[in-house]
């Protein structure tokens, strides 16, 4: 059975005798970095330097949040704001696996930027079981690179250390809550952020569109289960399917642009089964996108794939 007390009090020991010079932490707000930089900032204080980047693939507000969250949390940390980069990077490439490689690899150089500049030796990640499991490696097979592990480049000059990387999911979260943190219940979100959750191209202009259904998707969900209507999914979005499809807008044809939603439920993300939103809650999502949407999109469907045959995201 798993003890999160026992968790913290042996990470906490092991990461004070395992890092021995300053270490930076790559802070996205969710469940897995803020915990993971609690742990170490309580093993080595300033030592540790949070950095959060913003790729440009973050849900909406959420880099000014997460800026808000590491002062709340005391942590010695740095802002990047690097979106512009990211997408010029990204800029016509269309494969998820490259798309996934390309921004694990910038992270790592942004990461090594402020290292260097930092003289910082180590660096800390709040990589969990699933990630590593499902990025391959040994007789598995790749089923997709996790940014912060597949998407590593041979060549890095830091020192790695992972101090969750046996934990699931629901340990990660007993530890949180353990550690009082806000966090503990929020979904997770994935490393490459919004560039997975549209098909193909990751263009800012597609990104606007998918930053806003997600949003629309979050608020809606989170009300319905706040009123009871639902359980909670462990996680619901929207992606965006950017084929467009004939439809009408007042008295002018219109033709726009896809939007999925997924909700799944799951226990460590190893396996999901689609949830089954009520229609009614389906109905205002639905409306409220192609309201918000206008002439961008005109299509909403609804995914009922469970893991396996799908994965939770997309690409
Ligand atoms: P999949 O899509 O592989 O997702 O079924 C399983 C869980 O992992 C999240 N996910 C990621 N998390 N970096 C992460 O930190 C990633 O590259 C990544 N890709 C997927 C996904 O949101 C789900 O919770």
């Amino acid at each position: 059975m798993f003890n999160p007390e026992k968790f913290i009090e042996k990470t906490i020991s092991s990461l004070q005798k395992e890092i021995k010079a300053k270490a930076l932490i790559a802070f996205s707000g969710g469940v897995d970095s803020t915990v993971c930089a609690t742990l170490a900032n309580k093993a080595i204080g300033k030592q540790l330097i949070a950095v959060h980047v913003n790729t440009g693939y973050m849900r909406k507000n959420e880099s000014e949040q997460v800026k808000k969250m590491m002062e709340d949390l005391s942590l010695n940390y740095r802002f990047v704001d690097a979106s512009k980069e990211y997408y010029l990077a990204l800029k016509g490439v269309e494969d998820p696996e490259n798309k996934r490689k390309i921004i694990g690899e910038k992270f790592i150089r942004i990461f090594e930027n402020v290292a260097r500049e930092e003289k910082i030796e180590y660096l800390v990640q709040g990589t969990i079981a699933p990630d590593w499991i499902e990025s391959g490696g040994g007789l598995r097979d790749t089923i997709k690179s996790h940014h912060n592990v597949g998407g590593l480049p041979q060549d890095m000059e830091l020192r790695l250390v992972e101090p969750l990387r046996d934990l699931y999911k629901d340990e990660v979260r007993k530890v949180a809550r353990s550690l009082r943190l806000q966090v503990s219940d929020r979904q997770p979100f994935p490393g490459p952020g919004l560039a997975i959750r549209i098909i193909g191209e990751a263009t800012p202009e597609r990104t606007e569109l998918v930053r806003e259904a997600c949003d629309i998707v979050e608020k809606e969900i989170e009300r319905a289960s706040d009123q009871k209507i639902i359980e909670r999914p462990w996680q619901y979005f929207a992606v965006l399917i950017p084929i467009r499809t004939v439809g009408v807008h007042g008295d002018k044809r219109a033709y726009g642009n896809t939007i999925a939603i997924r909700a799944v439920h799951s226990v460590d993300a190893m396996t999901c089964h689609y949830s089954m939103i009520p229609h009614e809650v389906i109905d205002v999502i639905s409306m409220k996108i192609t309201n918000t949407l206008k002439e961008k999109v005109n299509r909403i469907v609804y995914d009922v794939t469970n893991k396996p045959p799908g994965t939770v995201e997309w690409e």
